[in-house]
C-alpha cells in the first residue's frame, strides 16, 4: 500500500516512523510534512485545509491507497468527507464526528445529556452574562473558548481579577479569534493528591463499535520545569502514567469511553479513527477534563515506540470496522519524550538555527520544526524536534532522552528538565 499520512509534526513523523515499520506499507507520503519526514516518505506541497485542493491531488495520484488525517483543523473542515466522497479510504473521523473536538461547547452538552462525569459549566456568548455568572461562581474557575485555538484557549483562573480580565480577552478582544464567540465556563476540577489535578491522556482506538485504549501517557504543556509558564502545544510526555491501575481502566471504559462512543452513535456522528481522552483523576472519580478527534501531541510520540502491533493493520480495521478481530499488543517498559523547542517559544522566537545532531545512542527524532535550507538541517518552528526513548523503567529512559538532548544544539535551543517526574508515587 502507498499510504499518505497529512500533518506538519512529530506526532505526523512518529505515526510515518510506525507504518514504515509495516510489511503491508510500500511507499509513504506527507503532506506537507517537515525535514523528518522527507528521509522516509515523500513530502507533498498541498494546502490540507483546501478541500478541492486535496481532492485534485488524490484524483491526480490514484497510486495512493490510504491517507491518514491527523491534525484537527483539517478534521474540523472535512477533509476526511472530502477523501471519501471520491472513494478514498482513511484514518480519521468525519466532520460530524470530529466536532468533539472542534466545539468544547458542543462536548460538555454531549457529556451532560449521557451522564459522562466531567465538570460542572454553563456556556455564553453575551459577554455581560458571562461576567455575571464569574462574579457569582468566584475563583478558581476555568474559561474555554469553543473553538480550536491551538490548545491554547483554555484559562485556569486563580482569582476573580484574572477571571474578569480573561473573559474580556476571550470574548472582547478575541485573542483567540471567532474561537472566542462562544465561551465554556467551568469549575475548577482538583485531583485526589497532586495539585493542579493529576491528568491522564488515553488515546483510544475506534470504529463505532469497539474502543480499544492504548498504553497511556501523561502531557506536559507549560513551558516551564514544575508546570510553570505559559501554554504551549506540548513540552513532552511519557508513558505509560505512574497512577494508572486496572481498576481505573475499567472505570474509564464502563463510565467514559463506552458511553462516548455510543453517544456519539446516537446522535449520528459515528467517530472512527483515534479518539483521545483528556482526564483528570479527582476526588469525585475520572473525569474528563477534553476530548481530542486524534491522536495528541506529544503523546503520540511517547505511545507508538510502544506499539507492537503494526499500525497499518489496526488503522485499516478501523476503516473496515473490524477493529475487534485484532488484538493490540504495547512493549513493556517506558518510553519519555522530550520536547526540544526554539527558546521563546510559546511567543516570539528566531527560526533558521542550524541544528547539529551527534550521539543519540538508540534514541529516536521525531522531527516537528524543521526545514533543510542550503543543504542543512534548520530550526523551521516553536517546537523542533522531539526526542524518544525507551526503557524497562520510566528512570532509564528519562536518562537515556537527557543524554540525547545533550547531544543536539542550535543557538538558543529550550527544554524542560522534568519530563517523566510527575506523579512519581503513583
Ligand atoms: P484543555 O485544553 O481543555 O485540555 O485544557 C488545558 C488544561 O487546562 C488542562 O490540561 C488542565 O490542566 C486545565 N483544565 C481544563 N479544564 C479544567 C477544569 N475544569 N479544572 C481544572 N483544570 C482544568
Ligand atoms: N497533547 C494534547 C493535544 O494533543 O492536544
Amino acid at each position: 500500500m502507498n499510504v499518505l499520512v497529512i500533518g506538519n509534526g512529530g506526532r505526523e513523523h512518529a505515526i510515518l516512523t510506525a507504518l514504515k515499520k509495516s510489511p503491508k506499507v510500500d511507499k509513504l507520503y506527507c503532506m506537507k510534512g517537515n525535514a523528518g519526514t522527507a528521509q522516509i516518505a515523500e513530502n507533498v506541497n498541498v494546502d490540507y485545509m483546501d478541500a478541492e485542493a486535496v481532492k485534485a491531488f488524490a484524483f491526480a495520484h490514484p497510486e495512493i491507497d490510504y491517507y491518514v488525517v491527523t491534525p484537527d483543523d483539517p478534521l474540523a473542515v472535512g477533509i476526511v468527507d472530502a477523501l471519501e466522497s471520491i472513494g478514498k479510504r482513511c484514518f480519521g473521523p468525519n466532520k460530524r464526528a470530529a466536532i468533539i473536538e472542534s466545539s468544547k461547547a458542543y462536548a460538555k452538552s454531549l457529556m451532560k445529556k449521557y451522564n459522562i462525569p466531567t465538570a460542572e459549566y454553563e456556556i455564553f456568548d453575551d459577554y455581560e452574562q458571562a461576567l455575571g455568572y464569574v462574579r457569582k461562581k468566584g475563583a478558581p474557575i476555568v474559561l474555554k473558548a469553543d473553538g480550536l485555538a491551538l490548545g491554547k484557549g483554555v484559562l485556569v483562573c486563580e482569582t476573580l481579577k484574572r477571571a474578569e480580565e480573561g473573559l474580556k480577552e476571550i470574548m472582547l478582544d478575541k485573542s483567540f479569534g471567532s474561537a472566542g464567540n462562544v465561551v465554556v465556563i467551568e469549575e475548577c476540577m482538583k485531583g485526589l493528591k497532586y495539585a493542579p489535578g493529576e491528568e491522564v491522556s488515553v488515546l483510544a482506538f475506534t470504529d463505532g463499535k469497539t474502543i480499544v485504549p492504548m498504553i497511556t501517557a501523561c502531557d506536559h504543556k507549560r513551558a516551564l520545569d514544575g508546570d510553570k509558564g505559559l501554554n504551549t502545544g506540548g513540552m513532552g510526555a511519557f508513558s505509560p502514567c505512574p497512577f494508572w491501575t486496572e481498576e481505573l481502566e475499567r472505570e474509564v471504559m464502563q463510565k467514559i469511553m463506552v458511553p462516548t462512543m455510543n453517544a456519539l452513535n446516537a446522535e449520528g456522528r459515528t467517530f472512527k479513527g483515534c479518539l483521545y481522552f483528556g482526564l483528570m483523576r479527582t476526588d469525585k472519580g475520572m473525569r474528563v477534563v477534553e476530548y481530542n478527534s486524534r491522536f495528541g501531541d506529544p503523546e503520540t510520540q511517547a505511545v507508538l515506540p510502544m506499539l507492537k502491533t503494526d499500525l497499518m493493520e489496526i488503522f485499516e480495521a478501523v476503516t473496515d470496522g473490524r477493529l475487534s478481530d485484532i488484538k493490540i499488543e504495547w512493549e513493556s517498559g517506558a518510553c519519555v519524550c522530550v520536547v526540544l523547542a526554539s527558546g521563546g517559544y510559546p511567543l516570539s522566537y528566531a527560526k533558521g538555527k542550524e541544528i547539529t545532531i551527534g550521539d543519540i545512542g538508540d534514541c529516536t527524532l521525531y522531527h516537528a520544526g524543521t526545514a533543510v535550507k542550503d543543504g542543512k538541517l534548520v530550526t523551521n518552528g516553536g517546537r523542533v524536534i522531539g526526542v524518544s526513548a525507551r526503557a524497562e523503567t520510566l528512570e532509564e529512559a528519562r536518562k537515556k532522552a537527557y543524554a540525547a538532548a545533550e547531544n543536539i544544539k542550535w543557538e538558543n535551543i529550550a527544554y524542560r528538565k522534568d519530563i517523566g517526574l510527575k506523579y512519581r508515587e503513583g
